[in-house]
């Protein structure tokens, strides 16, 4: 029996309007999906799905308190949420997140008890030295990002390697080079925390028409969606080519 891929909807600062959220959210509702919308949409997003699970792109690593703008963990955790995508190379780029930053939010997530989608990925400058650059590079990322990691969060940590040159461009990277990363990624894992086999999803313009490309592959446990995420009829046929 193989086990169920996970495919990630992250709907980045998408749609505009809640009543857009709802019905995305009710038309892509399945089993096997995490839905991440942005944070106002997040309660009406429950309220529409029943089989997807709920995530959020973001949140900050204190409890409630004085921080302003940030959503701590806590509150999603009380409203539902079970996964959180962290490190987005959009947030290193635009709000110049450290990996720094980055660790304290994953080590503060698993530890509250959230599952924790944290994104990884080289730039083209690098990829294009070759992929052992890239796979160099990615190794420096996890090593800050998982800097206090325990393997008693085993169940809750899941890669996305998300090549930036890929996403939103059109052009993925091949399901070879994907599945080399993905292999290296657990091992990698594997050698630092003794934890064998941490699930990796591929990100970088996964369609309906390449996710067999990455989704057939043993190596690649799922896909982190974002513009395909916002089309129920392509997001539906990328969840129904996982499973
Ligand atoms: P994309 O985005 O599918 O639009 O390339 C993926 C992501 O950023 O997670």
């Amino acid at each position: 029996m193989s086990i169920m891929k996970l495919i990630v909807a992250n709907w980045k600062a998408n749609p505009l309007k809640i009543e857009d959220a709802a019905k995305l959210a009710k038309e892509t509702d399945q089993e096997g999906v995490v839905i991440a919308p942005p944070f106002i949409f997040l309660e009406s997003v429950k309220e529409n799905i029943s089989k997807a699970k709920l995530g959020a792109q973001d949140d900050f690593w204190g409890n409630l308190g004085a921080y302003t703008g940030e959503v701590s963990w806590r509150q999603l955790l009380e409203l539902g949420v079970e996964y959180v995508i962290l490190g987005h190379s959009e947030r290193r780029k635009y709000l110049k997140e450290t990996d720094e930053l980055i660790n304290n939010k994953v080590i503060a997530s698993l530890d509250a008890g959230l599952k924790v989608i944290l994104c990884v990925g080289e730039a083209s400058e690098v990829r294009n030295k070759g992929i052992n650059h890239a796979k160099l590079f990615v190794e420096q990322q996890l090593d800050k990002d998982l800097i206090g990691f325990d393997a008693k969060w085993a169940d809750k940590l899941v890669i996305a390697y998300e090549p930036i040159w890929a996403i939103g461009t059109g052009d993925a990277d091949t399901g070879e080079n994907a599945a080399e990363m993905a292999k290296s990624i657990k091992q990698l894992i594997n050698s630092k925390f003794g934890v064998k086999n941490v699930p990796v999803l591929y990100g970088g313009s996964v369609k309906a028409k390449n996710a067999k490309e990455f989704l057939s592959r043993p190596e690649i446990d799922g896909a982190l969606v974002g513009g395909a995420s916002l089309e129920a009829g392509e997001f539906n046929k990328i969840s129904d080519t996982a499973n």
